[in-house]
């Protein structure tokens, strides 16, 4: 048996990536129910911004509860490392994760080893995604317990790695370097894809774009209108954050501002939001973010037909 379907109890090894506010109960739901793994990201299901620890707590919990409802399948959700954590936002979801019996912790980070090992003790699996994926980075998550290894190429969609290691070449390193297994992540929007990731390695695959294309994600029709109709020429790649992030988007105001802020030496010039972007359909007031393989998707389908595409590359 494939041993990503193991870990996580599992049909497919395709696992959906969280994405900040075009996750749903919804779509985590059909991803799962379709035999994948769907991750919950930051404010699923929310449709205002909501401050405060608590109040997001019991946001999310309603979230996790309506997912519960949707699938009795497997289904993960987003967390962040301590370090990148200093309101304890992110703490406080993996408590809610406990309670709750969510299995699957996504981490999105650098790696903390005492981390890894407290979830561990928890009885997570765990899911470890390097920002800028490294050799060093992935021995220390597994002698630590991870279970699997996310390899992020700069193919992707959201913030993409600073690094300009492409998605063959990190999944094909990181699968050398552990011996757990090594998801792909970054352009797999076809089963094309997929099976180049297999070839060099990669056990399933960790995919964010082709589900921002399929009928269950939240994500506006506008927003999807504009990823399928933006030629594969035209995407903006600018830097914020004085560096550290970077964002592919669909040719709008965000985009085109910040390719000019970095030409004349603004390194952080605003990302706009997803919120607007991508949940509201407003490509102008936020940013509208997908792989640079985009244009390969050529239509919005049901998750359960992606994720059998996906999937198909490992079946045994
Ligand atoms: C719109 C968008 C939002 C994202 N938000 C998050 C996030 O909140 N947390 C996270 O860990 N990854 C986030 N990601 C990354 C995805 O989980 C996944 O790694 C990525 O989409 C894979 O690349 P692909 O889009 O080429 O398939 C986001 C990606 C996109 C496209």
């Amino acid at each position: 048996m494939n041993r990503v379907c193991e870990i996580l109890n599992i049909q497919y090894p395709v696992i959906q990536g969280p994405m900040a506010w075009i996750t749903s109960s919804e779509l985590v739901a059909a991803v799962s129910n379709a035999g994948g793994l769907g991750v919950l990201g930051t404010s699923a299901d929310f449709t205002q911004m909501v401050q405060g620890i608590p109040e997001t707590v019991e946001e999310m919990r309603k979230t996790i509860r309506r997912t519960k409802e949707l699938t009795d399948k497997p289904f993960g959700i987003n967390v962040f490392p301590e370090a990148a954590d200093p309101y304890g936002f992110s703490k406080a979801t993996i408590e809610l994760a406990k309670e709750e019996g969510v299995k699957v912790l996504v981490v999105a980070g650098n790696v903390s080893s005492d981390e890894i090992r407290s979830w561990k003790a928890d009885g997570f699996a765990v899911i470890m995604r390097e920002a800028d994926p490294s050799v060093r980075g992935a021995k220390l998550a597994e002698e630590a317990g991870a279970d699997i290894i996310v390899a992020t190429g700069c193919d992707e969609g959201g913030c993409m790695p600073s690094l300009s290691t492409g998605t063959t070449a990190a999944t094909a390193l990181l699968a050398d370097a552990v011996s757990i297994p090594v998801l792909a992540a970054g352009g797999i929007v076809n089963e094309k894809m997929a099976m180049a990731a297999k070839v060099v390695g990669a056990e399933g695959v960790f995919v964010g774009t082709r589900f921002i294309l399929s009928e269950e994600c939240r994500a506006a029709d506008a927003t999807k209108r504009d990823i399928m109709a933006t030629h594969p020429d035209d995407f903006l790649v600018f830097t914020q954050a004085n560096g550290a992030s970077k964002w592919r988007t669909t040719p709008h105001r965000h985009g085109i501002e910040g390719v000019e802020a970095n030409r004349n030496g603004n390194m952080n010039p605003p990302s706009g939001s997803f919120f607007y972007g991508m949940l509201q359909g407003d490509p102008d007031g936020g940013v509208n973010t997908v792989s640079n393989l985009a244009s390969l998707i050529k239509s919005i389908d049901p998750c359960e037909k992606i994720v059998r595409e996906l999937g198909a590359p490992f079946a045994e």
